[in-house]
């Protein structure tokens, strides 16, 4: 176990923000979370579980104590007739272990490639994009208790997962370590790790091209059944025609979840934006496009202090700062609450922030 003093954030931090942890302690076996449990000059203080800092607004040093989970392992646990269950280890980089699972010949998780961040992070906010979810493709997690020490598995089921959503984004309502024991479905953040994480990738694989833009690329290359990795290719070439490489310029993602209306709602902004981009859910509410909404309220390509909104995509801040001189998560928060104020004035809607604000 590798324990740091007042360790340097910014390349742990995909929007390039400069922060520090006050301690570090980089986790790269489940022996190494015993350890950490084991020593009493840590135990007991609040943690905070780090990945790939894809999805984290550091506003300032981190005083909890930064678990940087490094734990690695790709591997095939079980065939069945149906199905492969691959386990990867929480700190293995997500767009690689998707590469890997195409490379040994397991479809299914290729409509989720170039996210950023490692692979425990993706059950924390069920990653999904273009018509997939992890939850899709999710089999199991393997997790230790921070009170205990003890391993746990979940399913899909107990891991509650919602839209960018799951039982590790909510805290429990007692404080980490009263009481021993994990009450699952309580919230479990700051309580327990994720050290592993199980898909089920299915033989009977389909391509899922329900997403218009990678309908649109099937059309161009005229193929009538892409291949897994095809559409791999496709969604690479389109992430990296809208969004920002964050190895480039710093950036969390969609910064705002997609908001949810009743029909009636939308009915009434489509009577005065009929272009209002729309999806009809299958529980009868109206998701509407965050980033359409940013970008009819003007923002798109603005830039406030050193906080901007990126040109080719609204619902995506990005560091308009340099290394020497980044911009701040204040400056990211100032902008972010100045977008909710206008489209909240304009349209009436809440907009929610996705990443987490540490
Ligand atoms: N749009 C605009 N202006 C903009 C941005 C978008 O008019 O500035 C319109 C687009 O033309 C399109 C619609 O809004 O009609 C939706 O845009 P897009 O297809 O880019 O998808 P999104 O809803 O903005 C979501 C996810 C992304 C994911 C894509 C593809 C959320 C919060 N975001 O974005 O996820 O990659 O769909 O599935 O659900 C992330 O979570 O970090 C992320 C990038």
């Amino acid at each position: 176990m590798l324990v740091e003093k007042n360790v340097p954030l910014q390349t742990y931090n995909t929007f390039g923000i400069a922060a520090r942890a006050h301690t570090l302690v980089r986790v790269r076996s489940a022996k190494d979370v015993h350890d950490l449990l084991g020593d009493h000059r840590l135990e007991r203080q609040p943690v905070f579980v780090l990945g790939g800092g894809s999805n984290i607004v550091l506003t300032g040093d981190v005083k909890p104590l930064v678990l940087k989970m490094e734990i690695k392992g790709l591997r095939l646990l079980e065939e069945t007739d149906k199905a492969w269950i691959v386990e990867a280890g929480a700190g293995e980089v997500w767009h690689e272990a998707v590469a890997w699972t195409l490379a040994q010949g397991y479809p299914g998780l290729e409509n989720l490639a170039l996210i950023p961040g490692t692979v425990g992070a993706a059950p924390v906010q069920n990653i999904g994009a273009y018509g997939v979810e992890l939850q899709d493709r999710f089999h199991s997690l393997v997790a230790i208790d921070l009170a205990t020490g003890r391993p746990f598995t979940l399913d899909a089921a107990q891991c509650a997962f919602g839209y960018r959503d799951s039982v590790f984004k909510h805290a429990a309502p007692q404080a980490p370590h009263e009481g021993g024991g994990l009450h699952r479905g309580m919230g479990l953040a700051g309580r327990a790790v994720i050290t592993h994480v199980r898909f089920l990738l299915r033989k009977d694989w389909a391509p899922e091209l329900g997403y218009l833009d990678l309908e649109r690329k099937r059309q161009e290359a005229g193929v009538e059944r892409p291949t897994a990795q095809q559409i791999f290719d496709w969604v690479c070439e389109i992430r990296r025609a809208k969004l920002p490489d964050p190895a480039v310029i710093g950036n969390a993602g969609s910064f705002f979840k997609n908001p949810t209306v009743t029909p009636e709602q939308c009915q009434d902004i489509i009577a005065r934006d009929p272009k209002i981009v729309h999806y009809p859910m299958p529980d009868g509410t109206i998701k509407l496009a965050a980033g359409w909404l940013i970008d009819a309220c003007g923002w798109k390509g603005k830039t406030v202090g050193k906080a901007g909104v990126y040109d080719k995509q609204a619902l995506v801040l990005v560091n308009r700062g340099t290394p020497d001189d980044s911009v701040t998560g204040g400056e990211v928060m100032t902008l972010a609450r100045a977008i909710q104020t206008s489209v909240y004035e304009r349209f009436g809607i809440r907009l929610e922030p996705e990443p987490v604000v540490v």
